[in-house]
């Protein structure tokens, strides 16, 4: 799925960029692409992709035991 249309770039992009540069905002991530945001209205869906995947990175991990 696409996240910016004006830029060709998926969201498996921001993903993966957003576990790799813990502290980088969606319009740093985007440069790391080589890209700028045209129209900008993927931003605010950008961001919430960045921090969507590094929620899961803090969640608790559930320990089962055998
Ligand atoms: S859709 Fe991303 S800058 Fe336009």
């Amino acid at each position: 799925m696409y996240v910016c249309i004006c830029n060709a770039l998926r969201e498996s992009q921001i993903r993966e960029l957003a576990v790799e540069r813990p502290a980088d905002s969606a319009k740093e991530i985007y440069a790391v692409l080589g890209v700028d945001p045209d129209c900008g209205t993927c931003l605010y869906y950008a961001q919430d992709v960045i921090d969507a995947e590094r929620a899961k990175l803090a969640a608790p991990v559930e320990l089962v035991s055998l």
